[in-house]
């Protein structure tokens, strides 16, 4: 039986590594979350909310995004949003997830750090327990906040050091270059962490060099900027240095115009390591699945470059050798149906 390319996609086991667990907090879960802890919202109901989801660039997704967010006070409401994009990741043949978090967005409004990690991290070992689902969290620091707050951030992180698999940084990214958290980062490394940074969605090609040279990230989180420095693409393909692109993302925040603009095909063409990914699924019209649609009803996608992105997502995923090598014949075994 030949599946179509779109069945392909969907059916394919896959990871994704770019997700930002409070991004899948989809407007009603939102408005129920309010209602529980009689928390006040600007919007007067669930359609009033979507309504506003009219983005023109990163900023103004990131306003409407950390509003969103401020319903979640107890550990259950993190599980609850955990547990719902769990849900629909495993729906979508994802057999191993990394969730970004930010912590900040949390402990600024007095939510403890260790609510916020416990209830994710119960979400994944249920996962796990239930369907096999493997992940990990990655913390992320907030970069249009301090260096000294990303420190502070890092301390309160360290009891909860065995649920953390790596760091990264996101929220404004123009104005806010690598450099600012160099010395976190170091930190960060000595520690033992995996290493990722948003780069190169809204801001220059040189925003992902120093990524990889001040911070030493293991992996570049969109990077879609690359193509402006032909040098720098030639890097990342020769370095393998995974690209965690969101393409609704990208089509929702004008990185580009439309799907058929976007570069994707372009950079897996040129050998680099290219991963799908949803980064905030709830407000982007879509989960892992409905990128990968998206992608194939705009792009010439062929079957090889699904195998591709299939084998690059367990590739650049923060996993020992033998589950890679597990999940790699997975996606094989799939593929030669
Ligand atoms: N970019 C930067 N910060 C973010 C994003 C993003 O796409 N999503 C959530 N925080
Ligand atoms: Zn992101």
């Amino acid at each position: 039986m030949t599946l179509s390319l779109i069945e392909l996609v969907k059916n394919m086991p896959k990871a994704e590594l770019h997700i930002h667990i409070e991004g899948s907090l989809e407007p009603e879960l939102i408005f129920a979350l309010a209602q529980r802890n009689g928390v006040e919202l600007n919007y007067p109901s669930i359609e009033a909310l979507r309504a506003a989801y009219a983005f023109t660039n990163l900023q103004s997704f990131l306003d409407i995004y950390y509003a969103g967010a401020s319903v979640l006070l107890t550990e259950q409401d993190f599980y609850d949003m955990t547990r719902a994009y769990l849900e629909r990741a495993h729906a979508d043949n994802i057999l191993h997830t990394e969730l970004f978090f930010d912590p900040q967005t949390h402990t600024a409004r007095g939510v403890e750090f260790g609510v916020v990690v416990n209830g994710i991290q119960r979400a994944l070992r249920d996962a796990h327990a239930e369907w096999g689902m493997t992940g990990g969290l990655i913390m992320c620091f907030l970069r249009h906040l301090s260096e000294e707050e990303a420190f502070l951030t890092l301390e309160q992180a360290l009891p909860y050091r065995e649920h953390i698999l790596g760091i990264g940084l996101d929220s404004s990214e123009r104005g806010h270059p690598p450099e600012k958290f160099a010395r976190v980062f170091a930190r960060c490394k000595e520690l033992g962490f995996h290493l990722v940074a948003h780069a190169g969605e809204e801001g220059p090609p040189a925003y992902i060099e120093t990524a990889l040279d001040l911070l030493q990230v293991e992996r570049i989180d969109h990077g879609v900027r690359c193509t402006d420095d032909p040098v720098l693409m030639q890097r990342l393909a020769l370095q393998a240095i995974p690209l965690t692109v969101c393409p609704l993302s990208n089509i929702k925040l004008c990185v580009f115009e439309t799907m058929a603009q976007h570069n994707i095909l372009t950079l897996l063409d040129a050998g680099l390591v290219v991963t799908v990914n949803s980064d905030d699924p709830a407000y982007f019209g879509g989960y892992m699945n409905d990128n990968l649609v998206a992608l194939v009803k705009a792009l010439p996608v062929q079957r090889h470059h699904a195998r591709q992105l299939a084998r690059n997502s367990f590739n650049a995923a923060f996993i020992d050798h033998n589950l890679k090598q597990k999940y790699l014949a997975q996606v094989d075994a799939f593929f030669a149906q």
